[in-house]
């Protein structure tokens, strides 16, 4: 849930780093799963609801599954806070209390998480916890709270802060707090999305990228962009733009995977099996998507009528195995064309995940080559489909046909005597103007041009720091006399034709430091900026060259 709020100017603020997150896998070593009411049922919640979710997600093994939180969203509280200055649940809704509630989700093999928000009112205008983290901190520990989802409306902007920077220190504060408690909280932080590309349609995505570049270090997940539109008002379905809105969670998660690793992941909201108007498909594209990127699986939906074949997705063993393997490696993309998708991403046994997406309208049919998968050796290779079960060995190319909106997600091994090796492959291509970096056919140039998963959109990262196009192998991205060309290949690699990449998203040649950077016409390297628009890129793996 998220709100619009003003901006003003003012100075920086700097709290202490105290240890979690990244720092500290431990607290959440892989992406959380669960339930959380919000989409489904947002304002109309109680204590029932809860109590028959839990009861329900026992006796159809989705706890067994590993969906194991339970979290409230807004709307849980009196308007007011006790003469204590301490928040109050609503005793109408939660007659037996939040105590009470954390004991019984707690004693079935859950955790309890609990929803407030960082400015001084809830989305909803119920009390927020501005002025008065440390309070409620101790209140939400007393309760058996396990689980924050901390939300960023009605910020107000103190002692000249501004939007940003306020938003800055109410996090930073809230992880400092944390850390001083007996067992912190999983911290869900959603300041990313008040930055988000859809926020500030007239703004560009900086405060995005400086507010993503924190949150790692400060909790468990981040909501990164738009909440996933929600059933309807007063629980009365309204059917349409829920398609749309997933698709539109995947295009922002995409181009953050360079933030997460295990302890921290990026959280594109909530999985909706119950909605009438996805079909199968979709649903199985939705599971399927998350789970490849290593994202939270919260789900919002009524739990206790949900189908048989509901479950039966929901809890498919492989594809959560995937969601929580070992890497916490986000995928990312391969290719994007007019109607399909190709992801890949590395699995701890060292299996190679496939991923393959069918945005369009109607049937398709695509070939994906073992270089697009990121192979360098060619020979016989196993792909294991992870919906049927059904495992194919294939040389050079798997075939994947694909009903409309619907995704397979596979499993890809060498068989023996093929040796092993993966480099990072896919696009390269600016996370704010979403054009993608292309190998020119002819000359040594290269742009930024929309994508269309052609081979000169495709590149290789190598581990020595050199990039390359799957188009011409022994052509390296170089930088020569401040320009940006192909050129061949020499021996070193010279700092010309090395490249690192970080958290920043800037791709920088370590010739004279300088960054890539998208420019009107053409493609040029400057002197690298604080998370400029024309310098922030998504490279394939994820890859932090410069760790
Ligand atoms: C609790 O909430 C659910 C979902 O909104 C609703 O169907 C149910 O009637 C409510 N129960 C009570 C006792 O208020
Ligand atoms: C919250 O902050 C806003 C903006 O500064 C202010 O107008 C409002 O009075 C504050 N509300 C409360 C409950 O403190
Ligand atoms: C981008 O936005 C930031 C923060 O709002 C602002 O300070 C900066 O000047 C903007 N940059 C450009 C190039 O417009
Ligand atoms: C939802 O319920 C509220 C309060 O009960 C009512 O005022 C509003 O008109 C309802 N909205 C719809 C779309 O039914
Ligand atoms: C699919 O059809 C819808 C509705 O006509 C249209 O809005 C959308 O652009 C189409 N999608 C593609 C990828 O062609």
């Amino acid at each position: 849930m998220a709100a619009i709020a003003s901006l003003l100017t003012a100075v920086a603020v700097s709290i202490a780093q105290v240890s979690a997150t990244i720092q500290n896998p431990a607290i959440q070593p892989r992406p959380p799963m669960g339930f959380n009411n919000w989409a489904r049922f947002m304002c109309n919640l109680n204590e029932t609801l809860f109590t028959k979710t839990a009861d329900a997600m026992v006796s159809t093994g989705l706890l067994a599954a590993g969906y194991d939180n339970i979290n409230l969203d807004d709307c849980w509280l009196l308007k007011e806070r006790n003469s204590k200055k301490e928040l109050q649940w609503d005793p109408d809704l939660f007659p037996h209390g939040m105590p009470w509630l954390a004991d019984y989700l707690h004693t079935r093999g859950f955790k309890f998480g609990i929803y407030e928000n960082a400015g001084n009112m809830t989305c909803g205008w119920y009390p927020g916890s501005q002025d008065h983290e440390e309070i409620d901190s101790k209140t939400f520990e007393s309760w058996g709270v396990d689980y924050l989802k901390l939300d960023g409306c009605h910020m107000d902007l103190q002692k000249g802060r501004s939007y940003y920077e306020e938003f800055e220190y109410r996090y930073k504060l809230w992880h400092k707090i944390m850390g001083d408690l007996k067992k912190p909280f999983i911290f869900s932080q959603s300041a990313p999305a008040y930055f988000s590309p859809n926020f500030h349609l007239d703004k560009n995505n900086t405060d995005w990228y400086r507010t993503m570049d924190w949150v790692h270090n400060n909790g468990e997940l981040a909501r990164h962009s738009d909440d996933i539109k929600v059933y309807g008002l007063n629980i009365t379905f309204e059917p349409g733009g829920h398609w749309e809105s997933m698709m539109n969670n995947y295009g922002m998660e995409v181009r953050l995977a360079r933030y997460q690793s295990c302890g921290f992941y990026n959280d594109p909201d909530f999985l909706i099996p119950d909605w009438p108007d996805l079909s199968m498909d979709e649903k199985k594209t939705h599971f399927s998507l998350w789970s490849s990127f290593s994202a939270p699986l919260i789900i919002s939906a009524y739990i206790p009528d949900l189908t048989k074949e509901d479950i039966e997705y929901l809890t498919n063993k492989e594809i959560i195995a995937v969601d929580q393997d070992a890497l916490c490696e986000q995928a990312t993309l391969v290719s994007q064309g007019e109607y399909i998708d190709v992801l890949t991403k590395n699995l701890a046994n060292g299996d190679r995940l496939l991923t393959v997406l069918n945005r369009g309208n109607h049937t398709s049919t695509t070939e994906v080559s073992l270089h697009r998968m990121g192979f360098i050796n060619v020979g016989a290779y196993t792909a294991k489909d992870l919906w049927t079960g059904g495992t194919k060995k294939f040389h050079e190319s798997l075939e994947v046909k694909l009903r409309t909106h619907q995704t397979a997600i596979y499993r890809i091994r060498p068989t023996e005597g093929v040796k092993l090796e993966v480099t990072p492959t896919g696009m390269i291509f600016n996370t704010f103007s979403l054009n993608c970096l292309a190998a020119s056919h002819h000359s040594s140039s290269v742009t930024f041009a929309a994508c269309d998963a052609a081979d000169s959109q495709i590149w290789r990262v190598w581990d020595n720091g050199r990039v390359t196009p799957l188009s011409a192998v022994q052509q390296c991205l170089t930088v020569y006399d401040g320009e940006v060309s192909l050129e061949e290949c020499e021996r070193g690699p010279p700092k010309s034709q090395q490249w690192s990449y970080g958290v920043t998203g800037n791709l920088v040649n370590k010739g004279k430091g300088l960054c890539l950077e998208e420019g009107k016409k053409s493609v040029v390297v400057k002197k690298c900026g604080n998370a400029l628009d024309s310098q922030v890129l998504a490279l394939p793996g994820g890859v932090k060259l410069d760790k």
